[in-house]
């Protein structure tokens, strides 16, 4: 029997284009050309959205491994560069938004209520994969984003509370981020090797020592410039610095210390052959944090023109709360390691060389 050759694809059907152009009508049925843009906008930051879940979870599925081999870290690098892409994107997309004249807005803007991007389940999903606590959040009205997002979902088929609890379930980027970090060999010696402890406790000490050294060092340096009265108003400041880095450093919880030191090594020593590929992987994650807090900013600046310090259609305080927002950092480690930096000719020597590709 001859079997009929499969009908080559089309551009359309391959897309579901039909059904994905047939998906912008409202509430109504007949959204009005701006309400039309409107929809397409958050359509597209949507889509996007989706895009970067399936990415950070690639990413965070290899760096959660038990054992990540150097090789690996480069797809580590690609799926979270490529989330660091669509971000920017998404940052530049405000702009479309923001052909929408406040009094346009106005016009349709009160039916919506109380839908808001504040019930963006998926932006929840991706704070949640990246690590944000739920108690780290900032409420609306005394009310958290995800009880929010449960007493709203009431009124709908989908279940997005359920979707978003079950992403809070897996392991998050920032865990398996530090759980990496604490596998990072400190002077050459690794997790499991005799002695471990006291080569990363030495390590450390000997860096803060010079942490103390180079406070005194830019101390002394203001005084020069700035004359002997300025001692008073600096040394507080310095010594609260110095302190401030030996308290990070030296955490009680031996796995947060090893992270933190193995951190540190890697900041430190970021030239070394065989830390370049784990250095990329840092600078990855603090310019995904990064494009993070400008997406929050650039939305906020975009509603301030739209709607001026109105409340939101989600009950908020509108701008107010959004600004707020702002503070979130999921990986605080990653930006106190910066003010612990030294300049590298105060760093300790370096020992097992070889261990770092250096012969
Ligand atoms: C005219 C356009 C827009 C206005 C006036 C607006 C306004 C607001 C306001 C006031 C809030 C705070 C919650 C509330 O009380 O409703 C909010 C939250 C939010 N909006 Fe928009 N928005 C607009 C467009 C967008 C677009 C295009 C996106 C893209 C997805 C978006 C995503 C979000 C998200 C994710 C939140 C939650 C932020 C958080 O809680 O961290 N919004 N929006």
């Amino acid at each position: 029997m001859p079997t009929t050759p499969p009908s080559p694809p089309v551009y359309w059907d391959y897309l579901s284009l039909p059904g994905l152009l047939a998906q912008q009508e409202g509430l109504d049925g007949n959204p009005g050309p701006d309400e039309l843009h409107f929809i397409i906008v958050h359509q597209a930051f949507e889509l996007w959205f989706k895009l970067v879940l399936s990415q950070l979870r690639l990413a965070r599925n290899h760096l959660a491994a038990a054992h990540l081999p150097e090789e690996q870290v480069p797809f580590v690098v690609h799926h979270l560069g490529r989330v660091n892409v669509i971000l920017r994107h998404c940052v530049d997309q405000f702009a479309v938004m923001e052909t929408l004249p406040p009094q346009d807005f106005l016009a349709f803007r009160d039916k919506l209520t109380p839908a808001s991007g504040f019930q963006s389940y998926q932006l929840r999903e991706i704070e949640a994969l990246l690590g944000l606590k739920n108690e780290d959040r900032v409420s609306l009205g005394g009310v958290k984003p995800e009880a929010h997002i449960q007493s709203v979902g009431a009124s709908s088929q989908f279940d997005a509370f359920a979707r978003l609890q079950a992403t809070q379930q897996e392991v998050t980027l920032r865990d398996a981020l530090n759980a990496w970090l604490a596998r990072t060999p400190v002077q050459g010696s690794s997790v499991g090797d005799p002695g471990d402890e006291s080569v990363v406790n030495g390590f450390l000490a000997e860096y803060l020592q010079q942490v103390q050294a180079h406070g005194d060092a830019t101390l002394a340096g203001l005084v020069t410039a700035l004359g002997d009265a300025e001692r008073a108003r600096m040394e507080p400041r310095i010594r609260t610095t110095v302190e401030e880095t030996r308290r990070f450093l030296l955490a009680d919880d031996p796995g947060v210390r090893r992270a933190r030191a193995g951190l540190l090594f890697i900041e430190s020593y970021r030239e070394l052959p065989l830390l370049a590929w784990p250095r990329l992987l840092i600078d990855t994650i603090v310019e995904l944090e990064e494009q993070m807090l400008l997406f929050r900013n650039r939305h906020a600046r975009m509603v301030e023109r739209v709607i001026g310090r109105r409340i939101g259609t989600g009950g908020s305080s509108g701008v107010e709360y959004l600004d707020k927002t702002t503070a979130y950092r999921t990986f605080p480690e990653l930006w106190t390691i910066r003010s612990a930096l030294l300049p590298r000719t105060m760093l300790p020597a370096l020992r097992h060389r070889e261990k770092y590709g250096v012969s």
